[in-house]
């Protein structure tokens, strides 16, 4: 098995990570290619794809490193503007590797369409949709002919009512198996497409006919053992264990821990072209499930000492479908991380939301944050300067000796050398 653990990667230059990341999943000389050009999307692509468009942006595609889940090894391509992230993934994979990396399990992947009925008599109208569920399956799956074939597509159909300042209505609910896709398209096209029959059936007057982003029954969850030595010793893990009651118990500090899991759930995301908006929605819905918004993760510890780790959260992701198929550099990231299926692409971003929910619990308990991102930001500030790798450690490191990161020191550090 190939192994994701790559010593000394961060030291490497561009042209020598490619040439790591081609061998470890089997680019193609095109695939290297779009790579080293950074081949983004064409304007052409961009002007379908949005209004009035002007131009694209680019972003960082780094690599987080020392990545095994259920069993297999993966480099994990993240597109972040965030400094410190990929490198606090990659750590904490490293330390979850020691005790066999990550296990994780997706749902299969139900999106869930709403129909939403007024003017109707919801108890009636409810037994004439349950009664013509066959029929309302049936329809919402002859518009999808992919999914039909493939054994996937609507499976359910449920009601419930809700009451509202306007009345009471009923809202019918699809269950749809997407399968490799994330399903927005698909989930409206069925919803809208079943709307005539259930007012046909209820008598009522149908408003919205929509996907809900709230996919609760798409979830991924998973586990990881965090080696209490790896971490710093058990002075370290109790103070983890103190941070993460914290956010267990308060929405403010929970929002700030929820935000460190989602940098790296959207890092990968954007680089897997996923709809990053839906991911957020509904993760942070998910952490209000209680009525009580909390943490995503939960955190033990073992008694031998370790810190366990677990993580659960809606990921209504797709390897099939919109920018996925378009854009050059996501398609390479795809075939970077070898991914056969959206769940276990799913798995892939909750492991790494879980590894970076440790590294920031680690950080935040031990030595702050400042500190990595100062050494970045040095970085950044010396790349601006014009100070080349050869020098970049002399002259990030003086800067910070002397607690004067700019780019004029960089540059009269730069004259010295
Ligand atoms: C910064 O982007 C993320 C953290 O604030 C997360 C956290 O506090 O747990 C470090």
């Amino acid at each position: 098995m190939a192994d994701s653990s790559i010593p000394k990667f961060h030291e490497k230059n561009k042209e020598e990570r490619i040439k790591k990341v081609a061998s470890f999943s089997g680019l193609s000389k095109e695939d290297i290619k779009i790579l080293k050009n950074e081949g983004g999307i064409s304007f052409n692509d961009a002007n379908n794809m949005v209004e009035n468009a002007i131009g694209t942006v680019s972003f960082p595609l780094g690599i987080a490193t020392n990545f095994r889940i259920n069993g297999k090894d993966y480099l994990i391509p993240m597109v972040i503007e965030e400094s410190s992230v990929i490198a606090a993934a990659s750590k904490a994979a490293k330390i979850a590797k020691k005790q066999g990396g990550f296990t994780m399990k997706a749902d299969d992947s139900y999106s869930i369409g709403q129909i939403q009925v007024v003017d109707v008599k919801v108890k009636s109208a409810m037994s004439s949709v349950m009664s013509s569920k066959k029929e309302i399956i049936k329809l919402a799956n002859s518009k999808s002919k992919t999914l039909s074939k493939i054994g996937k597509g609507a499976k359910q159909v449920t009601c419930k009512k809700i009451n509202s300042d306007s009345g009471p209505m009923l809202i019918v609910e699809l269950l749809i198996d997407v399968g490799d896709a994330m399903g927005a398209n698909v989930t409206n096209t069925m919803c809208e497409g079943v709307a005539p029959l259930i007012e046909k059936l209820t008598g009522g007057q149908v408003i919205l006919k929509i996907l809900s982003n709230y996919s609760t029954k798409r979830l991924v969850r998973g586990t990881a053992i965090f080696d209490k030595e790896e971490l710093g010793g058990q002075e370290i893990v109790d103070k983890i264990m103190l941070a993460y009651q914290f956010a267990a118990n308060d929405p403010y500090r929970a929002v700030t821990h929820n935000k460190g899991i989602m940098n790296g759930v959207i890092a990968v995301a954007n680089a897997t072209g996923q709809d990053t908006r839906a991911i957020e929605a509904a993760a942070h819905a998910y952490a209000s499930k209680t009525g009580k918004y909390s943490s995503l993760t939960e955190w033990k510890k073992g008694k031998d000492g370790n810190l366990i780790g677990k993580i659960e959260l809606p990921m209504s992701v797709g390897i099939v479908g919109g920018i996925v198929n378009v854009h050059p550099m996501i398609k390479v990231c795809a075939k970077i991380l070898k991914v056969k299926s959206a769940k276990e692409l799913a798995c892939i971003i909750g492991a790494v939301g879980l590894a970076q929910n440790l590294s920031a619990l680690r950080a935040l308990a031990s030595e702050g944050i400042q500190k990595g991102h100062m050494r970045l930001h040095a970085r950044n500030i010396a790349a601006s300067a014009g100070v080349t790798l050869d020098k970049m450690n002399k002259v990030t490191r003086q800067m910070i000796q002397e607690g004067n990161v700019s780019v004029h020191r960089a540059k009269e550090i730069l004259k010295e050398l």
